[in-house]
């Protein structure tokens, strides 16, 4: 089997949290950093894709720092630009979820060697759920998505190669008819979006230090 590359996207603007919440401080660390130190934790090079400013920053949690995109698919795509040939599963985490495990990351990534084409981590719908005009959902067809999301390598890069946008990569490897490995979530695998989030993620941290 070929290698396992990490492509971890930090190129967003935080603009729901108010600024660059990826090099916001998390208990004496950048939240960036937590989440290079998990996808580290499986893979034999990692991919760190920045906004512009950022590309001659010092990196050392990363093998290679590039320029993303205008959006989150587009910086995918950079990074997926920097991975090598040799690679044969590659695994795309937000920047902004530091909180994710490395046996998250080692569940996706085993999905796909042992041959899904993508894993994706899921987790139930807690809430209830209504439409905009409050007609109920049924929660218990609906997942909750995160990231990491594990692909084979080939498949990510051909789902990208006609430039599709989308808010996460397992949702157009399905579409496109990609062979799905759903694996158990974590509840505390929160993505930092406000600026409340960073409090609860210091305390999720705190109390598992
Ligand atoms: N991201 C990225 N390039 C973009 C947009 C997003 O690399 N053009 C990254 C973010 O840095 C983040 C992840 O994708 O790690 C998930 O995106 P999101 O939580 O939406 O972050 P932002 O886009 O930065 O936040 P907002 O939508 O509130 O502006
Ligand atoms: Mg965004």
């Amino acid at each position: 089997m070929g290698s396992v590359w990490a492509i971890v996207v930090a190129a967003g603007s935080g603009s729901r949290f108010g600024g660059a919440k990826q090099y916001a401080p998390l208990l004496g660390r950048r939240v960036l950093d937590w989440s290079l130190d998990a996808a580290r934790s499986v893979s034999d090079g990692v991919v760190l894709v920045v906004a512009e400013g950022h590309e001659l920053d010092d990196e050392p949690g990363a093998d290679v720092v590039v320029v993303g995109g205008r959006t989150r698919s587009e910086s995918v795509r950079a990074g997926l630009a920097e991975v090598p040939d040799g690679a044969a599963v590659v695994v795309v985490h937000d920047a902004a979820r530091p909180l994710a495990s490395h046996g998250l990351f080692r569940a996706t990534v085993d999905a796909v060697m042992a041959g899904a084409d993508v894993a994706v981590p899921v987790a139930p719908v807690v809430d209830t759920v209504t439409d905009e005009h409050g007609t109920a959902v049924d929660r218990d067809g609906l997942r909750i998505v995160q990231t990491p999301q594990a692909f084979a390598a080939d498949v990510l890069r051909r789902i990208h190669a006609s430039s599709p946008e989308a808010t996460d990569d397992a949702s157009l490897v399905v579409a496109a008819g990609g062979r799905l490995r759903q694996v158990g979530g974590e509840r505390w695998n929160l993505k930092i979006t406000e600026a409340d989030d960073l409090v609860v993620a210091e305390a999720i941290l705190g109390g598992t230090q």
